[in-house]
């Protein structure tokens, strides 16, 4: 904090008073007391715009007295992302419940939840352009089902088989939005898998790899936030870079096509699916069809802490052409917040297969997220 700063400040209206604040922690006694009388506009203007300035845009710094930089409400690319509920968090609890700095002080003394929803909706009306999908319409990524909103995030993925030959397997995939409703995604898989040894009959080994890199793009063509929609449809080519001898990637290029679609549901609970087809370009490989489904609803601790969320998914796979039928598997998983922020995320789970079982076992699966927009790993803990 640039306490070197604060003979200056003092003599500058206002400034004295919003340290005083943001140490003191007490809000109560400095705002209006008919604080249900004034518009929404009125109240930032009251409790936020000393910090945030009257526009949203940030005080300068040499009017604060302090070092933090504050963000810029009307950003759309910053703002439409974040959600109501982090932001109420932020407001009811000050900087740190979200790790953010102190010099953002908690208004849960001073304003009730109802009126910090408010303030919070005005904050978020600063952003003017609806193109920008809300943050809202991010659902808890489902361990399969591919999300419908356009995410700046990277995950580490893992699989194993808990029955049968092992094989264990890890991807690393990297998602970065391009403007409103683009995203682009790379996805570099990594297996290993245990082999019988020819020479030595009930002997295996375990060999290792990289396996087919996958080059995506995602496009979302419908959302809304009133109707707690969104609609995207996106594809994908999957490179042979594995190597198939090994059981690690496939004989050829793959491309897929598919829509995912998401809907948020009353109390917390959300629904998401995806349709699509895969089509191999090599010899020998069947096109296939797939379809997932997951349902989950989210809890959150006391209200604003860390979330959980356990989902449940169902997914069917068959070729389209062939005369096999579906192979079902079910996938029950618990995703929790594992950073103050919100913004690392761990995710557990198990996929059983529920038809068409034979040579296909149980998985332990799991990822762990960064929505590295809101901040680095280490950050905001
Ligand atoms: C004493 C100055 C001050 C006041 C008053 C203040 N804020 Fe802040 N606020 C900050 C600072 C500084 C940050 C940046 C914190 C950081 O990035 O670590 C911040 C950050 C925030 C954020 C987090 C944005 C993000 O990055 O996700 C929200 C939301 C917010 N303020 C809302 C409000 C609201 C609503 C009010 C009024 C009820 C308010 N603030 C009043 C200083 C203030």
């Amino acid at each position: 904090m640039g306490w070197s700063r604060a003979p200056l400040a003092l003599f500058l209206p206002g400034v004295v008073f919003w340290l005083l604040f943001a140490n003191v922690g007490s809000l109560k006694g400095q705002l209006p007391a008919d604080v249900d009388t004034l518009s929404d506009a009125a109240l930032f203007d009251a409790a936020c715009a000393n910090c945030h300035g009257s526009d949203g845009r940030g005080l300068d710094r040499a009017l604060l007295g302090f070092e933090e930089p504050l963000p810029d409400f009307t950003d759309c690319n910053f703002a439409a992302r974040e959600r109501s509920a982090d932001w109420v968090a932020v407001a009811h609890g000050g900087g740190p419940a979200r790790g953010f700095s102190r010099m953002m002080p908690a208004f849960g003394e001073a304003l009730s939840k109802s009126q910090l929803q408010r303030v919070i909706a005005y904050v978020h009306s600063l952003c003017s352009e609806p193109a920008w999908p809300r943050g809202e319409l991010n659902l808890p990524r489902p361990l399969l089902t591919e999300k419908a909103f356009p995410e700046d995030e990277w995950v580490v993925e893992s699989d194993a088989a808990i029955e049968g030959d092992g094989s264990v397997s890890g991807a690393f995939v990297y998602e970065r939005r391009f403007g409103r409703r683009a995203q682009l995604e790379v996805v570099i898989p990594y297996g290993w898998v245990e082999v019988p040894v020819a020479a030595a009959p009930n002997a295996t080994k375990w060999v290792s790899g990289f396996g087919d890199v996958v080059l995506g793009a995602k496009y979302a063509v419908h959302h809304s936030f009133s109707a707690g929609r969104i609609f995207s449809l996106g594809g994908e080519v999957a490179l042979p870079t594995g190597d198939e001898s090994k059981g690690i990637g496939a004989a050829g290029t793959k491309l897929e096509g598919f829509m995912s679609f998401g809907q948020i549901l009353p109390v917390g609970a959300f629904v998401q699916a995806q349709a699509g087809a895969e089509f191999p370009l090599y010899t020998g490989g069947e096109n296939e069809g797939f379809g997932r489904i997951a349902l989950g609803r989210t809890f959150t601790s006391g209200g604003f802490g860390r979330t959980w969320t356990p989902m449940v998914e169902l997914q069917g796979k068959r070729e389209i052409a062939g005369s096999v039928p579906i192979a079902l598997d079910v996938v029950p998983q618990m995703q929790v917040s594992l950073s103050t922020r919100q913004h690392v995320l761990f995710n557990v789970g198990l996929l059983v297969p529920a038809t068409e079982t034979s040579g296909r076992s149980v998985r332990l699966m799991a990822y762990l997220l960064l929505d590295w927009f809101d901040g680095g790993f280490f950050e905001g803990w």
